[in-house]
């Protein structure tokens, strides 16, 4: 015998009334993905003339400065509203100091002013870590034992935050981990006339496996060897922490907080959104693209409606803004007829 667990049972309830047309499937749709959501993270190097493909994402390239404005033209014409930039520098120059990211005309800030100047409207993101910098691949500045310092890594997080927002970058999203490091770059920008800048924190960064095609494309994945990034970023066994990390962030200064990575951690998002009620972003990382374009390729799946139940499904668990390497070709579906 059926057991009816509500006093609205079968027949008085049919849940698929509302499932039989187009028009009240829609009707009743209770969320919505548009372009409007989307950052597209973009990697950059300083070379001439290149458009280096990254090992297991078909589609997604490292420009040069000369063929990112190329790129970006794209972009704009997608009407994707705005970018994040990932650099990856030359090996030889890469130091324990993470020396390059404190330059004021490294590829990062110089690629900043150029699509401003040339793209006004396109709001763009840098990433604040200093991985891309350091000979050992690492987040922040290590003592002997090999343990990021908190405090010295902080001074420099928030002077490279502070070059960014210089060369004219709108928002700074801090994916290092550090403790504090939200203050510090809160107070830096204050104290030199960037009040307007936006932080965007990475708060509930997790120490996940699926960063390894971005650690290949930033240059990072050799130099960081066995080592892992435990010691700071968060287990993926942990969600109050997450909710701990997220509000001290906000309290420090930031305008919106991030989850990353993000299929695997939806209930995350969820939790985080509903807690604190602030604009909260999700970082749909680059294993996570490598998973579904290995899928796709294979012709197991629907590329484009994976990618959109995808994107849709971060919508649903609360995010305001979706980072994903998908989010130029989600663009060209979103907006097709
Ligand atoms: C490092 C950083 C990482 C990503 C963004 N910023 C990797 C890491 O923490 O090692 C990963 C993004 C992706 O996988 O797409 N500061």
């Amino acid at each position: 015998m059926t057991r009816v667990f509500s006093n609205r049972s079968f027949p008085a309830t049919r849940l698929r009334r509302m499932r039989k047309n187009a028009f009240s499937r829609l009707l009743v749709q209770e969320s919505l993905l548009t372009i409007n959501d989307l950052i597209l993270p973009v990697f950059i190097c300083d070379e001439s003339n290149m458009a280096c493909a990254i090992l297991g994402m078909p589609g997604v390239h490292r420009y040069s400065l000369d063929k990112l404005m190329f790129y970006m033209e794209k972009v704009v014409h997608s009407g994707i509203l705005a970018v994040e930039l990932f650099p990856n520098i030359d090996d030889n120059t890469k130091d324990a100091l993470a020396s390059q990211a404190l330059r004021d005309d490294g590829v990062v800030c110089r690629a900043v002013k150029l699509i401003k100047s040339n793209f006004p409207e396109l709001g763009v993101m840098t990433d604040v870590a200093l991985d891309p910098y350091t000979s050992n691949g690492q987040d922040g500045i290590v003592d002997s034992d090999g343990y990021v310092v908190n405090d010295i890594t902080n001074d420099i997080l928030a002077k490279q935050a502070l070059n960014h927002v210089a060369a004219g970058a709108d928002m700074v999203s801090p994916s290092d981990m550090m403790d504090g490091r939200v203050g510090c770059i809160r107070s830096a920008f204050e104290d030199n006339g960037f009040c307007d800048a936006i932080i965007v924190a990475h708060s509930a960064k997790y120490a996940s496996s699926l960063y390894s095609p971005f650690r290949r494309a930033v240059g990072s994945l050799g130099n960081l060897g066995p080592s892992t990034k435990e010691t700071y970023q968060i287990d993926p066994s942990n969600i109050s922490e997450a909710l701990n990390e997220a509000s001290l962030d906000i309290a420090e200064g930031a305008d919106a907080v991030l989850v990353k990575p993000g299929m695997p951690y939806l209930d995350v998002l969820y939790a985080i959104k509903n807690t604190l009620n602030v604009p909260t972003f999700v970082y749909n990382v680059s294993g996570e693209y490598a998973m579904v374009k290995a899928a796709s390729m294979s012709g197991a799946i629907d590329e484009k409606s994976v990618v959109l139940e995808i994107l849709l499904s971060f919508k649903r668990a609360g995010a305001d803004v979706i980072i994903s390497y998908h989010a130029l070709e989600a663009a060209k579906w979103l907006t097709a007829g």
